[in-house]
């Protein structure tokens, strides 16, 4: 029987020694000293040996059992930190590693003029203001001096929703929004998206425009020039001329298109400004009595200029791009050229 015991310690011994999990150690308690374990067993067997044989027999049963749980708790302690070890190292965060690569996305021309244009003028002190694109024929139109027989009203010039709502096909209509409501001073630009239906090299049945409006007492076309001269040098040089050339608009007057010198040849004539060393950029003027009349502010006190910038043509005159339609292509090897 001793000799039995001897044999299944050094057992143990060694499955405890080979024991790599603490979920194995576990399962070599079961094995020998568990309810019916091999151990707890040959206790059970105790009442079956002769009476002389008991003590000595018992006394070292007993013994080889708390040596066997005692091997145990000692190397569970070493599994347990081993084990937790292990947890950790799996977690570690390996900041060395590189991360796959990735495209960081850059900003769409049109957006990098947009926030230009509307930098240089809040610089120079004019406030933003919005207004809606489904738009009343009233602020569109009427308010802004464009009589009912006025070719830009004809049907298919402009997207109609309803007799007198229409996608608005300028942000002038902003400005007659503003002065209805307030007491000039006004130093106003309205940029926004703007429909008619037209769709070639130069025209897009959307496109952007930043409006922009001056009312006080005493404005004249001379205070048009001097701020356009302003925007021209920080939009493109310190050596941008401006060139007022006379033409028409319904809101104002007189009304002008201007043109910058361009950027490229310095005005000798190239091919961005197809030989005349201008660029055409925008259209202005002295905002017309009649509009500040109908808006509710007195001619007869107040005066005012207004200019309009299409955002496309701005941009295609800074960059040379000369087909609008790249602008909507949405061809990200192209935008990826403005990084
Ligand atoms: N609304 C004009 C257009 O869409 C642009 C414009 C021209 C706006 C002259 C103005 C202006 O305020 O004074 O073509």
């Amino acid at each position: 029987m001793e000799n039995n015991i001897v044999a299944l310690l050094e057992k143990v011994n060694n499955e405890i020694l080979a024991s790599e999990s603490t979920s194995h150690i576990n399962e070599v308690r079961i094995k020998y000293i568990g309810r019916t374990g091999l151990l707890t067993n040959m206790l059970k067997e105790l009442k079956n040996l002769p009476s002389q044989e008991r003590p000595t027999v018992g006394k070292f049963l007993n013994e080889a059992r708390i040596t066997i749980e005692n091997l145990i708790s000692n190397k569970l302690a070493e599994l347990i930190v081993y084990e937790q070890k292990k947890k950790e190292e799996s977690e570690l965060l390996d900041i060395s590693l590189s991360l796959p690569s990735f495209k960081r996305g850059v900003l769409h021309p049109l957006s990098i003029v947009k926030s230009e244009i509307i930098d240089i003028f809040t610089g120079l002190g004019f406030s933003i203001e919005d207004g809606p694109e489904i738009e009343l024929s009233k602020y569109n139109f009427e308010l802004l001096n464009i009589p009912t027989d006025h070719p830009s009203r004809a049907f298919c010039d402009s997207f109609y929703i309803s007799d007198n709502i229409l996608l608005r096909t300028q942000t002038s209509g902003i400005q007659a929004r503003v002065m209805e409501k307030t007491v000039p001073p006004i130093k106003i630009i309205c940029p926004g998206k703007v429909y008619r239906p037209d769709d070639d090299a130069t025209h897009s049945p959307m496109f952007q425009q930043i409006e922009g409006l001056y009312v006080d007492k005493n404005v004249s076309l001379a205070d048009l020039k001097h701020i356009l001269e302003l925007f021209a040098k920080k939009f493109f040089t310190e050596s941008t001329k401006v060139r007022f050339r006379p033409s028409y608009f319904p809101f104002t007057e007189p009304s002008v298109e201007v043109d910058l010198s361009c950027a490229i040849c310095g005005g000798a004539g190239c091919s961005l400004c197809k030989g005349t060393g201008w660029l055409e950029l925008l259209g202005a003027g002295v905002v017309n009595p009649i509009v500040l009349d109908n808006c509710g502010i007195s001619s007869s006190i107040y005066n005012g200029y207004a200019f309009g910038i299409g955002i496309e043509r701005a941009t295609m005159v800074k960059y040379g791009i000369p087909d609008m339609r790249i602008l909507f292509d949405g061809d990200v090897r192209y935008i990826d050229q403005f990084r």
